[in-house]
């Protein structure tokens, strides 16, 4: 046989020139043969080991075939081990029974024809190494599948953690520019009023200089609050999530002309600040594609909040999201939104008709806490 592992094959006969004479028999197969005396040493033998089969005499004193192999049945190892009964040709048809009843799969009769006991032994110890082969398959799938899993657990935390440093980064960023550059400049505006009182009527080109720095300050500190703003909304850490999503609905019709019909909540929320910054995100992401993907004239937003979930919807009316961009899986923005919403164990639900519109919804359950 070739090299692969071999069956381990169980000979059991009380009579010591039986059992050689089985020994010489299946010597030719290449196998690990067991030798066993008497049914107590089988069922020793059976515990031990993996049998690929058993060949049992029927008449042992003590305790005979039978015995045995209803014992080795027993047993969890070998309750599937195939047996084949060895009996003398006389107390042939009674026994056939009785050896089926207690799990035999065959019956050989003495004195056996080594041709037939090979061939018949061989069938087991083949399907034997399927069987083995077959477990290590499975084995081996189920450890790719566990590696697999954890693989894509590593990967979802380390999204979970670059949109954290991400977001971190950014509300850092946007204070440094609003506090630092703010005071600068709004220092700046003093001195120059402090220069443009001490002007005289006379001197006509200075106070028209000082005029167009005013206005160039002013406009410069419009851009440090407009920057500042997108990198992290100051609305979203005073005012809460649902009047940063008004806001930024309103930002975004004034900006685009996409008419934007808002519902709000009345109330004011006591959402996390993660979460808000969260949904505020996704938001943000949605509306940036209806501006850029939808050819939209409408958009339709609404949001609520009660003790279970924030559910938040964008409607708009534009050519609707395709099915292939849905399921392609290597649309970013998409992927990011999903992400986001899986830190709080939510989720992102859309769907487009052609020509009628792409509809996103997001839910996130509120009761279960953050992930
Ligand atoms: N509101 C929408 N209407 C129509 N198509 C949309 C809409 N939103 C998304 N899509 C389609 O889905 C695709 C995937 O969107 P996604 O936000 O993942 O990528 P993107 O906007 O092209 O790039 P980015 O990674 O910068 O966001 C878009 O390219 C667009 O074709
Ligand atoms: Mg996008």
């Amino acid at each position: 046989m070739d090299g692969a592992p071999k069956a381990s094959i169980l000979l059991v006969d009380d009579e010591a020139k039986n059992l050689y004479a089985l020994r010489e028999l299946l010597g030719s197969l290449e196998q690990n043969l067991l030798l066993a005396n008497s049914g107590e040493e089988a069922l020793r033998c059976a515990l031990n080991h993996d049998l690929a089969v058993i060949l049992l005499d029927v008449r042992m004193p003590r305790m005979d075939g039978f015995e045995t192999a209803r014992l080795i049945r027993e047993r969890a190892r070998s309750r599937l081990t195939p047996i084949i009964f060895l009996t003398a040709a006389a107390d042939e048809m009674g026994s056939v029974f009785r050896g089926y009843e207690v799990g035999a799969v065959d019956y050989l009769v003495k004195p056996l024809v080594p041709e037939v006991l090979r061939s018949k032994v061989l069938v087991f110890v083949d399907l034997y190494k399927k069987g083995a082969e077959l477990a290590n398959e499975i084995a081996e799938r189920r450890l790719a599948e566990e590696r697999v899993r954890q693989s894509e657990e590593k990967l979802r935390a380390l999204a979970a953690h670059l949109i954290t440093v991400r977001e971190e980064e950014r509300t850092h960023i946007a204070r440094e520019i609003h506090d630092e550059l703010g005071q600068v400049l709004t220092g700046l505006k003093m001195e120059l009023m402090w220069l443009a009182k001490r002007l005289r009527d006379g001197q006509k080109p200075l106070i028209e200089k000082t005029k167009s720095m005013f206005r160039l300050i002013d406009l410069t500190i419009q851009s440090v609050r407009r920057i500042s703003a997108g990198l992290r909304p100051e609305m979203l850490d005073e005012m809460g999530l649902v009047a940063a999503i008004g806001w930024h609905a309103k930002e975004f019709q004034r900006r685009t002309g996409v008419r934007c019909r808002i519902k709000l909540p009345h109330e004011g929320e006591t959402l996390d600040k993660d979460l808000s910054t969260t949904v505020f995100r996704i938001f943000q992401e949605i509306l940036t594609n209806v501006a850029r993907h939808s050819r939209a004239t409408r958009v339709d937003v609404e949001i609520s909040i009660s003790d279970e979930r924030l559910t938040l919807e964008v409607v708009d009316n534009g050519v609707g999201i395709s099915s292939h961009r849905l399921n392609d899986g290597k649309s970013l923005g998409l992927l990011g939104m999903q992400e986001r919403a899986l830190r709080f164990k939510g989720e992102i639900d859309i769907s487009g008709s052609p020509g009628r519109g792409t509809r996103v919804a997001v839910l996130i359950p509120l009761a279960g806490g953050k992930a």
